[in-house]
């Protein structure tokens, strides 16, 4: 959570440079955000609360250094005063953070005695005036690392030094990615690649205790406890510039919902050995564990049924809840991590918890880099491209790819599970399009003014549901509540009344019956019903019918979840982007 972002360069238009790179961070939070910079060898700040999106800079001045923040609060309230940079008393150090420095009570006593005047609640100030006091006997790169080696917690901060016109950055638990171009002579320092990959795609990911001083000469990498320089691992990445724009959509969100035939596909063609692999270890382990948050946690779900239908049983856990179970792991266990950014804190430590029981580890993951690449044994990455707006559509259905092909490699089925994703891809490409955003948005019409909505589903389509509901939720505020429709019958079939718009998600399958009886019991209490499937049936009030796929025809339902949730928000005037109090990479307990 909060997105860093720096720039040196020979471009005089660095706080512009900042400023237009944080919109592109701004899933990482977007409470607040603010940008400093040196004006004719003087600190400059801005801050202001909100989103930084329809903002404008209030002062363009040319300069060639400046650093920027958004900010999700965490400690201290969503004001001016609490958004970063946090300066020093002398307006010597901008400091940016990301993360919780968990003892900054301590900290904060400790400076107290040296009459520090603070202007925030936050936690991250104290920084500034820690480095300050250590700049009296050293210098900033020293002062820098010596202050962030006294903090506790997963931090990245990033501090612009006035006097020696460089800024120092420090890594341990948060991500930090430095971006290198050389021909331009400018550098760059990020939470995420997004941010700068305008200008550069050659990347060095800082390790935890690693840290950097970017001047306008260059980059160097530094071990922040020993001080010795590293050699930069610099990777030229496979992104491009039109994965971080929009391309004429509206949001991200559509762009992102739209793409997912060509992402699914790619996550079907890389990642072979890799998948390979990972269906041996789980094939030969005694127990398979699958684990991640929010729709991460749902990817687990949709798992723990194919691989049942390959035979193979696996324990889900939202990773948040995994601790108490992780004692029952050991050498002949695998756990598997579901994340698309693999920053998410709650799956980090979980993974760390089974990794103390002797488990082998695994992790399926969208962004490269990633604190979660470099924990487990073995990676698998979905290949879907940076994923933009806050709520996650292409990473989850490229990381069900990967778990599709995963469980058919796992019964030796790998080759023709990969035409099956291919088609598939062939099957939504002609299936997404004007038509069906047309019956989207007619359909949104009769039923955006309810409060509640329901979702069912059974068997894949369960976690086809939970997702749908979710969707609704996130984009849209409006409470849709999603359960299987076998509990349809054991209590909360209560909630429908006259008009309560109830989704019904089905496929050709051995439990179509089944369900279209629950969306028949709906109906008998008034329920509106609108089923998502690639068949008619008389109990549907309305009809989006998705490609039938078989057991794949999950991914139509699914979709048709992102597109309904986006026209939603859309239509009730809700930032389908950047939903309200959401972050797209929780990096906090
Ligand atoms: C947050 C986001 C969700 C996301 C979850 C897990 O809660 O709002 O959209 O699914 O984190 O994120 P991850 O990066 O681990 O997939």
């Amino acid at each position: 959570m909060c997105g860093i972002f720096a720039y040196i360069g020979k471009r005089t238009d660095a706080p512009e440079i900042v400023f237009e790179g944080l919109k592109l961070l701004e899933y990482r939070g977007y409470d607040s955000w603010g940008i400093s910079y040196i004006d004719k060898q003087v600190l400059k700040i801005e801050k202001h609360t909100g989103k930084i999106g329809s903002s404008k800079l209030s002062k363009i001045t040319k300069t060639n250094i400046a650093l920027a923040h958004t900010r999700w609060a965490t400690h201290g309230g969503i004001t001016d005063e609490n958004a970063h940079p946090h300066l020093d008393c002398k307006n010597q150090i901008a400091v940016i953070h990301n993360g919780i420095i968990e003892n900054y009570h301590e900290l904060k006593l400790k400076l107290s005695k040296n009459n520090h005047a603070y202007k925030s609640e936050t936690d991250t100030e104290v920084v500034s005036h820690l480095i300050e006091d250590e700049l009296k006997t050293k210098g900033i790169r020293q002062a820098t690392f010596d202050v962030f080696m006294s903090l506790n917690g997963s931090n990245a901060i990033c501090a612009l030094d006035k006097n020696s016109q460089s800024i120092i950055a420090c890594r341990n638990g948060s991500p930090l990615v430095v971006g290198f171009d050389e021909i331009k002579k400018q550098y760059f320092l990020a939470s995420d690649v997004p941010a700068f990959l305008k200008y550069t795609n050659k990347v060095h990911f800082l390790e935890d205790g690693e840290g950097a001083e970017i001047t306008k000469d260059g980059i160097e990498i530094f071990n922040i406890k020993t001080g010795k320089q590293i050699n930069a691992k610099i990777k030229t990445l496979d992104w491009q510039l039109e994965d971080a724009e929009k391309n004429g959509y509206p949001h991200f969100l559509l762009k992102e919902i739209f793409e997912q035939p060509k992402t699914i596909l790619k996550s079907s063609l890389i990642n072979k050995d890799a998948i390979k692999k990972l269906a041996k270890i789980i094939k030969e382990s005694k127990k398979v564990i699958l684990i991640g948050c929010g729709t991460a946690a749902y990817c687990a779900q949709f798992g723990k049924y194919l691989f049942a239908q390959s035979g193979i049983q696996t324990e889900i856990y939202g990773a948040y809840e995994f601790k108490p179970f992780a004692k029952f792991c050991d050498k002949n266990s695998v756990v598997i991590g579901i994340s698309q950014s693999g920053e998410t804190a709650d799956t980090l430590i979980a993974l760390k918890e089974a990794i103390k029981y002797g488990v082998r580890t695994a992790a399926i993951v969208n962004s490269r880099g990633s604190t979660m690449e470099r924990l487990v044994d073995l990676i698998i990455p979905i290949g879907a491209g940076p994923e933009i707006a806050v709520v996650s559509t292409k990473a989850l259905t490229s990381q069900l790819a990967t778990l599709y092909l995963l469980s058919k490699a796992s019964e030796g089925k790998y080759l023709q599970a990969k035409k099956n994703i291919q088609k598939l891809s062939n099957k939504l490409s002609k299936w997404l399009g004007n038509e069906l955003s047309e019956n989207i948005i007619k359909l949104i019409k009769k039923i955006e003014h309810n409060e509640h909505m329901y979702v069912i589903g059974k068997n894949l389509n369960y976690p086809a549901a939970l997702e749908f509901g979710l969707k609704i939720k996130e984009t849209s505020y409006i409470h849709a509540e999603s359960f299987t429709a076998g509990e349809l019958k054991h209590g909360v079939i209560t909630l429908i009344q006259k008009g309560t718009p109830c989704f019904v998600l089905a496929s050709n399958d051995e439990v179509k019956n089944e369900v279209l009886s629950s969306a028949s019991e709906l109906k008998a209490r008034g329920g509106k019903i609108i089923g998502i499937s690639p068949f008619e049936s008389p109990e549907f009030n309305d009809l989006i019918k998705t490609p039938d796929m078989g057991e794949l025809t999950i991914f139509g339902n699914i979709i048709a979840g992102q597109l309904l949730g986006y026209y939603l928000g859309v239509s009730r005037g809700a930032d389908p982007d950047k939903p309200r109090n959401l972050a797209k990479s929780v990096t906090v307990k």
